[in-house]
Order: C-alpha cells, then sequence, then structure tokens
C-alpha cells in the first residue's frame, strides 16, 4: 500500500496585502453581486474573471423558478468569457459573495464543485495555472490555481 495526500494551499490574505491588480479584480467581483438574480436564496455572488486581453468579464448568480435551470456566478462569468472571447485566455478569478443582509460573507465562499470543473476547463485551455481570489468581509484566500480546489478532477478521456 502506498499513501498519497492532497494538499491545498491557501494564502490568507487581508485587503490590503492585495496587489493593485488583484483589489481590482476583487472589487469587479464585489461589484458582480450587485447584479446576481438571487430572489430564492438571496444569496448573491459575483464572479470576475482577468483575461489576457486586457478585458475583464464578470457574471453573477442567476436564479430560476424551476431551481436547476439556474446557474453560479462562476459558470456565468466562465461561459460568457469563452462566448465573447473564445481566443483569450483566463489570467485570474475573483468571487465574492453577499448573504440576505446584504453584507459581505464573512468568510469566503469556494466555488461548488460544478464550477469548479467548469473552471478547470478554462484553466486547461490557458495552459497554465489561474490564480483565484476568494473574498470574505475579513480575508481573503488566495489559491494558486483552480486544480489545487479539485484534485483528481476528470479532465480527458
Ligand atoms: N452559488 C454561486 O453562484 N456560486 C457558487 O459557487 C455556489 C453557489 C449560488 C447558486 C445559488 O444561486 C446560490 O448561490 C445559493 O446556492
Amino acid at each position: 500500500m502506498t499513501r498519497k495526500d492532497i494538499l491545498t494551499p491557501i494564502e490568507v490574505l487581508h485587503r490590503d496585502e492585495l496587489t493593485s491588480a488583484q483589489s481590482a479584480l476583487v472589487d469587479k467581483a464585489i461589484d458582480a453581486t450587485r447584479r446576481s438574480y438571487a430572489p430564492y436564496s438571496r444569496f448573491h455572488v459575483g464572479a470576475a474573471i482577468m483575461l489576457d486581453n486586457g478585458v475583464t468579464v464578470t457574471g453573477s448568480n442567476q436564479e430560476n423558478a424551476a431551481f436547476p435551470s439556474g446557474t453560479c456566478a462562476e459558470r456565468s462569468a466562465c461561459f460568457y468569457a469563452g462566448a465573447q472571447y473564445p481566443e483569450a485566455r483566463f489570467q485570474s478569478i475573483a468571487v465574492a459573495a453577499r448573504d440576505a443582509s446584504g453584507e459581505l460573507v464573512t468568510q469566503p465562499i469556494p466555488p461548488c464543485g460544478a464550477c469548479r470543473q467548469s473552471l478547470l476547463e478554462y484553466e486547461k485551455l490557458a495552459g497554465h495555472d489561474v490564480d483565484l481570489l476568494l473574498v470574505g468581509r475579513n480575508e481573503i484566500y488566495h489559491l494558486p490555481s483552480v486544480h489545487s480546489l479539485l484534485p483528481l478532477a476528470f479532465t480527458s478521456f
């Protein structure tokens, strides 16, 4: 028997430790939470993706009365980026969320499993690691890549 342990490295940062580019991306993710359509959960998520063509695209969760027909912020952002800028490659991603009180969530919200898998596709396409910033009110998680959030991922057949 051999054993493999998988580690996810996370830097826990405070807002004043971000570079100006990171800080701008975080602001865009927070701003995108205001365009979320979440009448059912009242949980407003925003995602911002910086592309290598200089464009930053944003997305937010879009809910639906038929629950599974809605989608998460991360997928609305990455599919929009893929649909609008098929040649561009992802550089970094920020995700923020506000709860029903309208406040930023205290702890950073990690992307759901389906979003991890979707984002991973674009990291693969980029051919390099894509930085992730998960935004909470008190701290920001900085992860070096999407794949570090989804070990043992399915990526080819
Ligand atoms: N949600 C996201 O937008 N991203 C995630 O990674 C997790 C959850 C949304 C889906 C739904 O509209 C609401 O948050 C509550 O689950």
